[in-house]
Parts: C-alpha cells; structure tokens; sequence
C-alpha cells in the first residue's frame, strides 16, 4: 500500500468532553509524519454536504482544555440508508482521502464500517460519555462525565438529607447503566437502576427499600436512575404517593456532557489520536483503537462491533453493600 499522504477528521454523534484534545492530537501528529490533514465539519453531514476544509497545527491552538467540539457534530440519518453511504465512499475518493479518522462512539463506528466494506480506509477514535463499546475500557468522556454526575449527586445529598426526602437522580444513558453504576458508587447512592436490568422497575421491592433505609436511620435515599428506565419524574411522583415520603426527581440531562475535560480525558484522547495516526502510517486498514487491560492498540473494526458491552454486575453488589 502507498504511504498515506491525506486524511479527513470528523467528530460525530453525541459529543463528549475530550473530543477536541483528541482532534487535536490527530491533526498534529499526521502533520509531524507530513500527511496533509482536511477537517470536515458536523460529521457525516458535513462530508455529504462538502463542509471541509485545510487543517494546520494552528487550526487546532487553544482547544485542548475546551468541552464540546470545535468540528461540530451531528447524528446523520442519511448514513443510514446505502445510497447515503455510497454518496460518503465516493464523496471521500473525490477528496483523494486515503483515510477517514472518526471520533464517535457505536453509532458513528457503525456509519465507518458501511464506510469500510465499499473500500474507504476508516480509523476509529472511541469517544462517548455513554462508555458502551464493548472492544475498549475507556471511551473519550466518560470520566468528565462521571465527575459532572457526581459533583451534581453531592450537591443533591446535602438538600435531600436536610429535607429526609427520597432523591431520583436521572443520568445519561439511553441503552447503557455505565454512568449511573460509576455515579451511584462514587455519589454513594442507596440505589441504582439500570436499562441493563431487565427494564421495568419493581416498584414493590423499591418502596420496602426505602422504607428500610429509615428505618436504619439514614436521613436520605438517594436512587440513580439511567435514562432508558423510564420516566423518573412519573416514578418520583408514585414514590411520594406510596411511601407518604417527599420525593423530587432531578434530570442531569445534557449537563453531563458538557464540561472542560478531565486531565484523564485529555490523556486518553491525546494518546488515543496519536495511536491512530501512528496505525496509519503503519500502514492499516479499518482499525478501531482501543485501551485495554492498561495498553492502547488498534483492532479491526468489525471485531471492535462484534460484542455489547455488558454491565458489571459486581458494581451493582459493591452499590448495595455500601449502602447498608
Ligand atoms: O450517546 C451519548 C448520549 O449522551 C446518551 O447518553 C444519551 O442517551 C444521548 O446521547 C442523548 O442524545 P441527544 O443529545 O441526541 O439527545
């Protein structure tokens, strides 16, 4: 294969806190091997709609300690369907791309691996708060988001105690309990529901739960609630109504994933954009990099979306036992 000579850098999906410093790292280390760096804006969106433009080390000055993500970012529904990925593949070969390095998470990798199967060379960087692929420990964000969650549950406990209300804190996470198991040790939450948990809440088992922590003398009940569950405030009001206990939900929404980044964040996004540009110059095809059991690496993109994260069911033991 020729030496790769010019790459395209997207971010996509929902943004995470780091995406930058990892933008960052790609434009910069490409430029270092003297490959010519094009940033396309708003992710796929942007590719299909030609919003590009030439990177250089100054392009990315002053962004590594900033949230969000300065390429923009979008979920593309046109990436869904074959013509839109045949319109991107060519879109690519037109801009003479001899790799597309995509930051995202499992929704943007999958958009990549369309990508791949009709010839365009494609590298993932993973960065979601959501930490839900299965091929990496770590995904961009997560930790900057984790902090957000807990900073906000501490400040939850102090009203709720005062008050001896019961608490649902509402995180992130649609199909995925990463964020609300973290939160829930760290924020030392009385109980954690998860989408992973087999969906509909036991309501029964909850109310004899936070009839219990009273009687144990604890002045709050603190539950963390990933989105996916359902509708929080609706169980927060059914709470209040059985229990005759004051219950307020508090969603976190959108806040979790804002934020300048973590020095954990902007670690793992730095070295994970310099591992990508190195797997190029490497000379690989359709890698997805990943850190894992303490090591970063590259592995095939169809391996790294093979597999469902699982949820750790020992994290939601260590929840209970904490909270006796
Ligand atoms: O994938 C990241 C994430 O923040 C999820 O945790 C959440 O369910 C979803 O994105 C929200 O998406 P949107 O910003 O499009 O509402």
């Amino acid at each position: 294969m020729e030496n790769i000579k010019k790459i395209g850098v997207l971010t996509s999906g929902g943004d995470a806190p780091g995406m930058n410093a990892a933008i960052r790292s790609v434009v910069r280390c490409a430029i270092s091997k003297n490959i010519g760096v094009i940033g396309i804006k708003r992710g796929y969106e942007g590719l299909l709609s030609g919003e590009i433009f030439e990177m250089n080390p100054r392009s990315v000055s002053d962004i590594i300690h900033r949230g969000g993500t300065f390429l923009l970012t979008a979920r593309c529904s046109e990436m869904m369907s074959d013509e839109g990925v045949a319109r991107a593949h060519k879109i690519c070969n037109i801009l003479a791309l001899d790799a597309l390095v995509v930051i995202g998470g499992d929704g943007s990798f999958h958009g990549a691996q369309k990508l791949s199967k009709l010839g365009t060379n494609v590298i993932g960087i993973p960065a979601t708060i959501d930490l839900d692929l299965d091929c990496t420990d770590y995904t961009i964000g997560f930790d900057t988001a984790i902090n957000t969650g807990m900073e906000a549950i501490n400040k939850i406990r102090d009203t709720s105690s005062s008050h001896e209300r019961c608490s649902l804190v509402e995180v992130m996470g649609r199909h995925a309990g990463h964020i609300a198991l973290w939160c829930s040790i760290t924020g030392g939450a009385e109980e954690v529901l998860i989408p992973e948990m087999n969906g509909a809440v036991n309501m029964e088992s909850l109310i004899r739960q936070i009839f219990a922590n009273r009687s144990k003398g604890k002045t709050h009940n603190l539950i963390i609630v990933a989105e996916g569950v359902g509708n929080t405030a609706k169980m927060a009001k059914e709470i209040e109504k059985i229990t005759g206990i004051e219950t307020r939900a508090t969603i976190l929404g959108h806040l979790q994933r804002g934020g300048s980044p973590t020095a954990v964040d902007r670690m793992h996004a730095s070295i994970m954009g310099y591992t990508a540009v190195e797997a190029l110059a490497n000379a690989k095809r359709n890698r997805v990099i990943i850190f894992k059991d303490g090591k970063y690496d590259d592995i095939d993109i169809d391996e790294a979306l093979a597999a469902e994260k699982p949820y750790d069911n020992k994290m939601y033991e260590i929840i209970k036992t904490l909270a006796t």
